[in-house]
């Protein structure tokens, strides 16, 4: 399976300027040991979007959004959103959905990562969805569970598409990616150890797998904390198919260590 290494820039760089700065070092930095090995792929904030896009076209670099709007697919009276075909009209060709912090300061709910998920499919979008336990959870043995609950949206989009769009099931079984991020790992410096990883990682696949046996086996990253040190430990277990990076892909550097380690 190809390994993917996706850096989330979250609400980073804050200047046109300073993404050009970033963008002209990755671009003169990747070599073809990483477009070769793995798949890259960076996420902008949505003013950044069609600026990126347009300067990684024709490279072996995927540019995604990190949101999508709930509320329609299109066009609308919806302030401040972005929609899944305004997203791929910018050049993504990929959506992050359900990250921790939108789910935490944006209180998704099971609803609304139903419908984005169900537009971005519906736009042609790639999904790198994000799930993950709390520490209190990861302290009281509850991270399956955790998990079993936001792997509940995979499940009813496949329940909703096959009455009503069965052609998104083939878009999510060719476009789905799973990013397993801890949120006590995110930004903290403190990891999971390879072996719990790889045990959520297992139990993630299974239970996707046991929403539709015809489903292809799902692509599921690790995601906190990964930096140039510890992406080497990740990348040496079959079951870690590659990285969400936040902060160490800021740096072209330690970003494109990251991707040689997954290469
Ligand atoms: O989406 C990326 C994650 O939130 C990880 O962030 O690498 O800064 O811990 P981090």
């Amino acid at each position: 399976m190809q390994a993917w290494v996706i850096g989330n820039w979250k609400q980073n760089p804050a200047t046109t300027k300073d993404v050009n700065t970033l963008l002209d070092t990755l671009l003169t930095t990747a070599d073809d040991t990483v477009s070769n090995g793995c798949q890259l792929m960076v996420a902008p904030s949505c003013i950044h979007l069609a600026n990126v896009s347009a300067r990684l076209q024709n490279t072996a670099i995927l540019t995604a959004a990190q949101d999508i709007s709930a509320l329609s697919d299109s066009s609308g009276a919806y302030t401040g959103d972005c929609s899944a075909q305004q997203i791929a009209d910018a050049g993504a060709t990929w959506t992050i959905l359900g990250h921790s912090e939108r789910r935490q300061y944006y209180q998704e709910s099971h609803e609304s990562l139903l419908e984005k998920l169900s537009h971005a499919f519906t736009q042609g979008l790639g999904v790198v969805y994000c799930i993950g336990e709390t520490q209190t959870q990861y302290d009281n043995q509850q991270t399956f569970s955790a998990l079993d609950d936001q792997l509940a949206v995979i499940k009813d989009l496949l329940i909703k598409s096959k009455e009503q769009a069965p052609e998104l099931v083939q878009r999510l079984a060719e476009r789905l990616i799973i990013a397993y991020e801890p949120v006590w790992a995110i930004g903290t410096g403190k990891v999971p150890t390879v072996m719990e990883v790889e045990a959520t990682h297992q139990h993630i696949k299974e239970t996707v797998a046991s929403f539709d046996t015809t489903l292809p086996a799902t692509t599921v990253l690790y995601g906190g904390s990964v930096n140039k040190d510890n992406a080497d430990s990740f990348a040496a277990s079959p079951m870690i198919d590659g990285a969400l990076v936040g902060g160490a892909s800021l740096k072209a550097e330690s970003f494109l260590a990251i991707a040689h380690a997954f290469s």
